[in-house]
C-alpha cells in the first residue's frame, strides 16, 4: 500500500453520518437496461464489417491417441474459411491459469470427450457448427479414469496430494468414547450461467488485437491471448462491459474461447466472434468439483467432537486448472463454524479423464464444509440429540477466553458471531416450535413426511492465493461535475459496478445518478485479479474510495484557497461543497478547480492486509475476515415416490454493515436457490465412454420459479466487520450459496422420520427424487432388521 492509500485509510467519512451513499438500497446500476433488454452483452456488441464466425471440432473419445484427423470435408463444408489445429498456434498452446498442462487445441492426445481439436472459422455461425460435425478422426483409444474413486485408487491425480494436520488425530480417535466413520459423495454441478462463454475478437494495427470476452479475468485473457500470439500484453487489449453470469465458470475458463477467436482473427485478419452453444458449452468446459470422502471422527458424550480424520478426493478432470486451491479452500472449510481440537485432512485432486473441473461459487469451500455437517447431523441422530443442539456445542469460542478459537490452519477466529446469528434465527423462525410441529406431524403421516434442519455457515474471505488480493480502479471527474469510475472488477450480475459507484458518490459526497462504471478494460487498470473469491467490492472499493480520496482532498484544499476556512471542517454533502460556512454545488468547484489546473482524475490501489500463507505446512493467515450466516428449512418429502417440496426457509446472512441490502439479500436468494439446485436436482452423469450424458437444459435440471419456497425470509444480521473492510461491509458473493445446506439435511431429516430417527440415511448429493427414494428404502431395511 503507498503512503497516500495508508494515510487516508486512517481517516474515512462514516457511513454512519447524515450524508451516505453506501448502506442504502440502490438497484442494480444496469437494471434498466436489463429489464429493457438493453443491455449489452458481447454478442450484442454491433458487428464489424466482415465478422466471421466459429466452431469447435471435439473429441469424440475420453482417452486416446489420435491416428488421424483428415478435415477435408470440414474445409469444403458451406462458408468455411478456414480450419486451425494445434500447428498453426504462433506461440504458446496453452490456457492453464497456474500450472501450464492445458492445451488449447489437442497435439494428438485427447483426454475427454468434449476436447477442442481444432477450429472452423465460416461466414456464419450455423456454417461454422455444420461444418465442425464433418471431421473424420480415427483414434486409439486408451483406458480411462471417470470418478474420483478411481483416481484415488490408480494415484492419479493433477497435483500432489495435500495434508494438514493439527495435534494428533490418531490417537484423540482412539480414546473416544463415541465414533461415525462413513464415505459420503458430493456431486458437482454445471454453473449455468445465462450467457454462454463467449468473445470476440478484433484485429488492429500493428498486431494488436481486441478482445470482447465475457470474463471475469479480463487480464488472464490479456496473457492467455498474448502468449498464443507470441507478442506482449501490450498489443492486447480486453474488454468485458458485463457478463450474464459467471460463477466462477469464466474465471479461468474463459481463455479457451478468447485464445481461439484471437488466433482464428490474427491469421485471417478479420474479426472473429466464437460463441459456444449451449451444448458444446457444457461438453467442452469445467463445473464445480464433485468430492468423495472417506472419515472418522470420534467425539464425546455430549456430542463434541475430539478428533476428525477425512480424506477428501476431488474430479480434478484432465487438468489442473483451479483444482489445487479448490481443494485448499475444502481443507481450509472443512471446519466450517466448528473448533475441531485434533485434525487430519488429506485432500487429493483426482486426475480424470473429463472436463477440467473449475471455480464455481465457493470454490471448494461449500465441499469442505458439507462433509463435517454430515458429520454432525449423524453424532446428533446417534446422540438422539437435535442436530441444532450438536452444532452449538461445538461452535468455535466467541473469545480467548472461552478459547477454541483458532482454526486448523492457525488462523485465529476474532469475529465469531455465529452463536447470536444462530440464536436470532432460531427465535425468528420458531425453530423448536416447529420440531415439535414436524415430529407430531410425522408421527399421524404415513405416506408424506416433514424435514427440519437448521445449518450454520463460516466463509473465509480473500483469495487463497495471498498477492491476488490486490486491486486498482481510476476515478475522473469531469467539468461538469460527472463522475467515471473505471476498475478493474467485472460485473457478471452481482451488482459490483453499484456498490462500486455508491462508494465514489459517498467518497465525493454527491448523488449517485452523477457517477457512472464504464466497461472492464486492460488497458485502463492494468493486472487486475479475477473478480472471484466474493472480493470484487472489497477490492475494488477500497481501490475507487482511494481514488475518489485523492481527488476530494485536492477540492477540500483548492475550495479552502478559494473561499477560506479550515480544510479539515470541508463536508462534501448532497451534491455540495461545504467550506467556511458556504455551500456550492459540487460542479461549480470542479468548474473552477480545472481553470486553475487542478488534476481532476486519480488512480487509487488497494493491497489486503496481514495476509499470508504456507502452503507446505497449511497454515498460516489465509483469510482477511469470515462472513457468517445460517438457514432454517422446512421440506416435506413422498416417501412412496421421492418427490419432495421446500415448505419454507428462513435465512440470515452476516453481510457485516452491508454497502447496498437490496443487492445483498438478492445475492443471497440467488446463492440460496444455486446451491439448492446443487444439492437436489443438478446431477452430472458421464456413461460409460466418458460422455457427459447431462449437457442441455432437457437433462440437467437447474432450478426453476416453481422451486423457490413459496415463504422465503431472508434477512441481514446487524453487524460490522471488525476489520476495515469497505465502510465495514462484508462480502456476499460465495457464502450464501452454504445455506440451503439446510435443505440437504431436512430432506435427510425427513428420510430418517421413516426409520423413527434411529437409523442415518445413506444420503449422497444430489438429493435427487431417485436418491431420496433409495435413501429411504435403506432406512426401511435397516428399521425392519433391527
Ligand atoms: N451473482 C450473479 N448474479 N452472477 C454471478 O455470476 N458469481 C458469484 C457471486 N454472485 C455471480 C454472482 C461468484 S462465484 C463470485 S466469486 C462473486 O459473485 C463475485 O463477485 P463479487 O466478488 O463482486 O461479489
Ligand atoms: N477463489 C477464487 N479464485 C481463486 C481463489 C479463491 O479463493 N484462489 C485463487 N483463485
Ligand atoms: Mo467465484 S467461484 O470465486 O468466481
Amino acid at each position: 500500500m503507498n503512503k497516500q492509500t495508508e494515510a487516508f485509510l486512517t481517516k474515512l467519512p462514516d457511513a454512519t453520518s447524515a450524508w451516505a451513499e453506501v448502506g442504502l438500497a440502490r438497484t442494480h446500476e444496469s437494471a434498466v437496461l436489463h429489464v429493457l433488454g438493453e443491455a449489452t452483452y458481447t454478442d450484442d456488441i454491433p458487428e464489424v464489417q466482415g465478422t466471421l464466425h466459429a466452431a469447435l471440432g471435439l473429441s469424440a473419445k475420453a482417452h486416446a491417441h489420435i491416428l488421424s484427423m483428415n478435415l477435408d470435408a470440414v474445409k469444403s463444408s458451406p462458408g468455411v474459411v478456414a480450419v486451425y489445429t494445434a500447428k498453426d498456434i504462433p506461440g504458446s498452446n496453452d490456457c492453464g491459469p497456474i500450472i501450464h498442462d492445458d492445451p488449447i487445441l489437442s497435439e494428438g492426445l485427447v483426454e475427454y470427450v468434449g476436447q477442442p481439436l481444432f477450429v472452423v472459422v465460416a461466414d456464419s455461425h450455423d456454417n461454422a457448427r455444420r461444418a465442425a460435425r464433418k471431421a473424420d478422426i480415427s483414434y486409439q483409444e486408451l483406458p480411462a479414469i471417470l470418478t474420483p474413486q478411481e483416481a484415488k485408487q490408480a494415484q492419479s491425480f493433477v497435483v500432489p496430494p495435500m495434508r494438514l494436520q493439527r495435534g494428533n488425530a490418531q490417537s484423540a480417535f482412539e480414546r473416544s468414547p463415541h465414533r461415525v466413520k462413513g464415505e459420503l459423495y458430493v456431486g458437482g454441478q454445471e454453473q449455468f450461467y445465462l450467457e454462454g462463454q463467449i468473445s470476440y475478437a478484433i484485429p488492429k494495427e500493428d498486431n494488436g488485437m481486441l478482445v470482447y470476452c465475457s470474463t471475469q479475468h479480463p487480464t488472464e485473457m490479456q496473457h492467455v491471448v498474448a502468449h498464443a500470439l507470441n507478442v506482449h500484453s501490450h498489443k492486447i487489449v480486453v474488454e468485458c462491459r458485463r457478463m450474464g453470469g459467471g460463477f466462477g465458470g469464466k474465471e479461468s475458463q474463459s481463455a479457451l474461447w478468447a485464445a481461439l477467436a484471437a488466433i482464428s482473427a490474427s491469421h485471417l485478419k478479420r474479426p472473429v466472434k466464437l460463441r459456444a452453444d449451449r451444448d458444446d458449452d457444457m461438453l467442452v468446459t469445467g463445473k464445480r468439483h464433485c468430492f468423495h470422502y472417506e472419515y472418522e471422527v470420534g467425539y464425546d458424550d455430549s456430542g463434541r467432537i475430539i478428533a476428525a480424520k477425512v480424506e477428501m478426493v476431488s474430479r480434478a478432470g484432465y487438468s489442473a486448472d483451479l483444482s489445487a486451491p479448490v481443494a485448499t479452500r475444502a481443507v481450509c472449510h472443512f471446519d466450517n463454524t466448528y473448533y475441531l481440537a485434533d485434525v487430519d485432512i488429506i485432500a487429493m485432486c483426482g486426475k480424470t479423464n473429463t472436463q477440467s473441473n473449475t471455480a464455481f461459487r465457493g470454490f471448494g469451500g461449500p465441499q469442505g464444509a458439507i462433509a463435517i455437517e454430515y458429520i454432525v447431523d449423524e453424532i446428533a441422530r446417534n446422540l438422539g440429540q437435535d442436530a441444532l443442539d450438536i452444532r452449538k456445542i461445538n461452535f468455535y469460542g466467541r473469545n480467548d477466553a472461552e478459547g477454541r478459537n483458532v482454526t486448523q490452519y492457525g488462523q485465529k477466529v476474532v469475529d465469531n458471531v455465529i452463536h447470536e446469528l444462530v440464536a436470532e434465527l432460531e427465535a425468528s423462525s420458531e425453530y423448536r416450535a416447529r420440531r415439535a410441529a414436524v415430529i407430531a406431524f410425522n408421527a399421524s403421516s404415513a405416506v408424506l413426511k416433514k424435514g427440519l434442519a437448521l445449518t450454520p455457515l463460516k466463509f473465509g474471505i480473500a483469495f487463497n492465493v495471498t498477492h491476488l488480493n490486490q486491486a486498482g480502479a481510476l476515478v475522473h471527474v469531469y467539468t461538469d461535475g460527472s463522475v467515471l469510475v473505471n476498475h478493474g472488477g467485472t460485473e457478471m450480475g452481482q451488482g459490483i459496478n453499484i456498490k462500486v459507484c455508491q462508494v465514489v458518490a459517498h467518497e465525493l459526497g454527491i448523488p449517485l445518478k452523477m457517477v457512472r462504471a464504464t466497461a472492464t478494460d486492460t488497458s485502463k487498470v492494468a493486472n487486475t485479479s479475477a473478480t472471484a473469491a466474493s472480493t470484487g467490492a472489497d477490492l475494488n472499493g477500497k481501490a475507487a474510495q482511494a481514488a475518489a480520496h485523492t481527488i476530494r482532498q485536492r477540492l477540500a484544499e483548492f475550495a479552502v484557497t478559494t473561499y477560506g476556512g479550515e480544510l479539515t471542517a470541508v463536508r462534501f454533502e448532497h451534491g455540495l461543497i461545504h467550506v467556511n460556512a458556504q455551500a456550492i454545488p459540487f460542479e461549480e468547484i470542479v468548474g473552477k478547480a480545472y481553470l486553475a489546473r487542478i488534476q481532476l482524475w486519480s488512480d487509487g490501489f488497494y493491497a489486503t492486509p496481514g495476509l499470508h500463507w504456507d502452503p507446505k505446512t497449511m497454515s498460516g493467515n489465509p483469510f482477511s475476515y469470515f462472513a457468517y450466516g445460517a438457514s432454517v428449512s422446512e421440506v416435506i418429502v413422498d416417501s412412496l415416490t421421492g418427490e419432495w417440496k421446500l415448505l419454507r426457509a428462513d435465512a440470515l446472512y452476516d453481510a457485516g454493515k452491508s454497502l447496498n441490502p437490496a443487492i445483498d439479500i438478492g445475492q443471497v436468494e440467488g446463492a440460496f436457490i444455486q446451491g439448492m439446485g446443487w444439492l437436489t436436482t443438478e446431477e452430472l452423469c458421464w456413461n460409460q465412454s466418458g460422455k457427459l450424458m447431462t449437457h442441455a437444459p432437457s437433462t440437467y435440471k437447474i432450478p426453476a420459479i416453481s422451486d423457490c419456497p413459496e415463504d422465503f425470509r431472508v434477512a441481514l444480521f446487524k453487524n460490522s466487520n471488525v476489520q476495515d473492510s469497505i465502510h465495514r461491509s462484508k462480502a456476499v458473493g460465495e457464502p450464501p450459496l452454504l445455506l440451503p445446506f439446510s435443505v440437504f439435511f431436512a430432506i435427510r431429516d425427513a428420510v430418517a422420520s421413516v426409520g423413527a430417527y434411529k437409523f442415518n440415511p445413506p444420503l449422497n448429493s444430489p438429493a435427487t427424487s431417485e436418491a431420496i427414494l433409495t435413501a429411504i428404502t435403506a432406512v426401511s431395511k435397516m428399521a425392519n432388521a433391527a
